[in-house]
Formats: structure tokens, C-alpha cells, sequence
């Protein structure tokens, strides 16, 4: 087995390695000057299993180009077996046609992901409408969860935790986090209007009076969901608020509103940012046994 860093997994595909004891490789990848997409693998892939690690954050589409490029170019050098590790994978909240005439891309995704690797790994997918990576990718897959190593640093740095989900989906990560601490959980009601229009609710009261409101979602992107969580939160009292998240997108400067809402940020490492601060590389690595 070769483990081979392509450009945005780099950061976990080395500790990967080390931690599954296998030979690692980054791919060479350049851009021609009409943003055309160059590769080429560094180390002979002939006979091997080649594992494919690559986080689709940023510039989404030149990354799943990449690896379909890669996963076909190492077949054709003689790879035995493509594998591909996603700390985060991309289209999977496009999961269905919510206006006529739309594209549902997981699914357009899920099919050359199919036709490209033997088999598939995910940290943390953002499973809605489809209730398992089974229902999406016909190739084997599976799933790993950050939820432990969230909870181990919210039992080791914050006290009187209580944990807030901000929409119906997050249960998979607020309620399963605040079972493992044994802390108290909500979950709020979130209605979004648009991409970056969302209002969030909360059925019960609850009084927050000494606790430590902890916010816990699977991604953050444009942070308006979290934003909003805060401000009604505060509204009932909240004092010290932490976000913690597993996939930190952070697009349009989201990172600073939130701190400056006075929320104290922080992120798995399955995209690169400045409070990255959970390491997820050894789940990833369990993931390849
Ligand atoms: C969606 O349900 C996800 O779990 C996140 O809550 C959502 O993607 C966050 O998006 P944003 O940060 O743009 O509000």
C-alpha cells in the first residue's frame, strides 16, 4: 500500500502514513497557465494499493478533478487497488432536486467516484435525506465519526458543558458528543431561506446560568447557522460560548464574524485552518485496515 497526499489532503496524508505504518508520496500536481489541471505520480504505483487522500475544500471542482485524474492514472500504471480517503467530501448537502430542472450533484459525483475508485472513506459526511454512504456510492465505503476526539476536548478544556445542536441534522454530532461527556444536550429548530438566511429556534427554555454553552455542528461554511445560534443563545444568557465543528469550511471570512461575536472557535483538522486544533489523521488511518 502506497498513500499518496494529493494537493489539499496533504496535510493529513503524512501523518496518515505514519500512523498506519505505510510508505507515503505527495502528487505532483501543477496548474498550466489556462488553469488546466497537470499530475504525475513521484513513486511506481505498479501492483499497489494506492490510497488517494484529498479534502475537497476551496477550489472544490479542480480537486475532485484531480482525483479522478489520479485514481485513472494509477489503473492505467498498474495500480492493483485505488482507494479514496475524504476528510471532507464535497456535494453531499446537494443530495436531491429541491427546485425542477436543478442538478442533484451527489449524485452526478457519486457515480464517477463509482467508476474511478475500488473503494471509499469519509470522516464525518453530511448524511441527511440519505441515511448512509451505502444509498449513495455503489463501490465499498465507510465512515468514520470525529465525535470522540470532540468530546475528549470538551471534557479536558471546558467545564459545566452544556451542548447545543443548531438544526435537526446535527444530533449525529451535538446529542452523540454530549452522550459521551454526559452533559446536557438541546437541539434547536433551523429554518433556512437561503444560502446565507437562516433562523434558528428553540422549543424549550433553558436556564444556562453557570454553564459553558458548547455549539457543536459537523460544518461550518458561511457561519450564518452558528451566528445566529449565538445571538439567541446570548439572548438567553449564554456567557462563554465555544463553536466546535468537524469540517471548518469558513468561506467569506466566517471565522472572524464568529470570533467577533465572541464565540471561541474551533475545528477538526480535515480542512487546514487557523483553529484546526482536533487531529482526526489516526480515525483516518483506522479507516484503511
Ligand atoms: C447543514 O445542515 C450543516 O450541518 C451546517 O449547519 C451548515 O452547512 C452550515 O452552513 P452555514 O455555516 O453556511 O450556515
Amino acid at each position: 500500500m502506497v498513500i499518496i497526499g494529493c494537493s489539499h489532503g496533504i496535510h493529513l496524508a503524512k501523518k496518515i502514513a505514519l500512523s498506519a505504518k505505510k510508505p507515503y508520496a505527495a502528487l505532483a500536481v501543477e496548474k498550466f497557465p489556462d488553469s488546466e489541471t497537470h499530475l504525475s505520480f513521484p513513486v511506481s504505483v505498479r501492483g499497489k494499493e494506492v490510497v488517494l487522500v484529498q479534502s475537497f475544500y476551496g477550489c472544490v471542482n479542480d480537486c475532485l478533478v484531480e482525483v479522478f485524474f489520479a485514481a485513472m492514472t494509477a489503473k492505467e500504471l498498474g495500480a492493483k487497488k485505488v482507494a479514496l480517503v475524504a476528510p471532507y467530501f464535497p456535494y453531499l448537502r446537494q443530495d436531491d432536486r429541491f427546485y425542477s430542472g436543478e442538478c442533484v450533484s451527489l449524485e452526478v459525483i457519486a457515480r464517477y467516484v463509482d467508476q474511478s475508485f475500488d473503494a471509499i472513506a469519509i470522516m464525518d459526511p453530511h448524511l441527511h435525506r440519505e441515511k448512509s454512504l451505502k444509498h449513495i456510492f455503489r463501490i465499498p465505503s465507510s465512515l468514520s465519526t470525529a465525535n470522540p476526539l470532540i468530546a475528549a476536548y470538551i471534557k479536558k478544556y471546558i467545564r459545566n458543558a452544556v451542548i447545543f445542536g443548531p438544526d435537526f441534522e446535527s444530533y449525529r454530532w451535538a446529542e452523540a458528543t454530549a452522550k459521551l461527556i454526559g452533559c446536557e444536550s438541546a437541539t434547536l429548530r433551523k429554518t433556512r431561506y437561503s444560502s446565507r438566511k437562516v433562523k434558528v429556534a428553540l422549543n424549550k427554555k433553558i436556564d444556562l446560568g453557570r454553564s459553558h454553552v458548547v455549539i457543536v455542528d459537523d460544518i461550518i461554511s458561511t457561519g450564518h447557522t452558528i451566528l445566529e445560534t449565538i445571538k439567541l443563545l446570548k439572548g438567553l444568557g449564554a456567557k462563554a460560548i465555544t463553536c466546535i465543528c468537524v469540517h471548518g469550511i469558513f468561506a467569506e471570512g466566517a471565522l472572524g464574524k464568529l470570533q467577533k461575536a465572541g464565540a471561541t472557535v474551533v475545528a477538526c483538522n480535515t480542512i487546514p485552518n487557523p483553529v484546526a486544533k482536533i487531529d482526526v489523521s489516526t480515525l483516518l488511518a483506522s479507516a484503511l485496515k
